[in-house]
């Protein structure tokens, strides 16, 4: 007999990005623990195939650069279940380009998803959450919020916007029950990551991509030991956790060489 109880039984959640990824892994995690999962992604029909294998859950399809879109997720998800309980930002994108001549497109095109679209999934999800009574919002930062490295700047800096946007969360809302903490992971093996091997070994000049992170982090991430943490994080289990920043990176951060 199976004696764990399901530690998000009756919460509804809505994780954006959730298509594939990082943000699947984390829909599939909660909906095993119990929750109602609102699964959003900009492409729509990657959200659908993820929600229709998950018993309850739903797609909503949501571009996290668009305000208007944002709010009608949050809408739609209580029209649908009558709450939420649980945001997850997640849904993030990378450029690789060396600051000294990248175009302010590239840039934005960067901070406009993984900065704007957090700010824009807590304005939106916290008036439902204070609605609700509490809840809890667990945002996808990276370790590169830490440490960046080379290329990545616009990626770096909208992950460290995204710390501080869940610190100031974590302050702000509290009063109301509601929990914010952010998810710093090194590198998995998702789309994101492989997509820009290449881009790294030849702009950097690494012959190897797979042995730098070998030595750095041990080996890739798993994503469900991501989605472990976001588990936590959700839950009651966490109760005492509020504006943390959660490293899950296999050491990647606390050595230099
Ligand atoms: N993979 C890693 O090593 C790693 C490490 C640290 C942090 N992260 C973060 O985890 C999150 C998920 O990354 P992943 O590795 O699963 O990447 P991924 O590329 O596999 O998945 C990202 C998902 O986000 C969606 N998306 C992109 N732009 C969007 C938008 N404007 N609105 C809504 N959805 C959008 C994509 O369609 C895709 O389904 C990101 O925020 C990423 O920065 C990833």
């Amino acid at each position: 007999m199976n004696n764990h109880s399901l530690i998000l039984k009756d919460k509804v959640a809505i994780v954006t990005g959730a298509g594939r990824g990082l943000g699947e892994a984390i829909a599939r995690a909660y909906a095993a623990e119990g929750a109602t999962v609102v699964v959003s992604d900009i492409d729509g029909a990657a959200a659908q195939s993820v929600a229709g294998s998950l018993p309850g859950a739903s797609a909503v399809t949501c571009d996290v650069r668009e305000p208007a879109q944002v709010e009608a997720l949050v809408n739609t998800t209580v029209e649908r279940y009558g709450k939420l309980d649980i945001m997850v930002p997640n849904a993030g994108v990378a450029v690789v380009a060396p600051l000294a001549t990248q175009s302010l497109e590239q840039w934005r095109a960067v901070t406009s998803v993984n900065l704007d679209g957090v700010f824009l999934c807590i304005r939106y999800a916290a008036p439902a959450l204070i609605k609700n009574g509490g809840g809890n919002i667990v945002i996808m930062a990276s370790v590169m919020a830490k440490a960046s490295c080379a290329l990545i700047g616009s990626y770096s800096a909208s992950k460290a916007g995204a710390v501080s946007l869940a610190k100031t969360a974590a302050v702000e809302l509290r009063a109301h029950n509601i929990r914010t903490n952010a998810i710093l992971p090194s590198f998995i093996a998702t789309e994101l990551v492989v997509s820009h091997k290449k881009e790294f070994e030849q702009q950097l000049g690494i012959p190897d991509f797979d042995a730098v992170i070998k030595q750095r982090q041990g080996r890739y991430g798993k994503e469900s030991e991501v989605a472990n943490l976001a588990v936590f994080l959700a839950s009651e289990r966490s109760s005492f956790c509020n504006g943390g920043s959660f490293v899950v990176d296999g050491g990647a951060s606390s050595s230099l060489l």
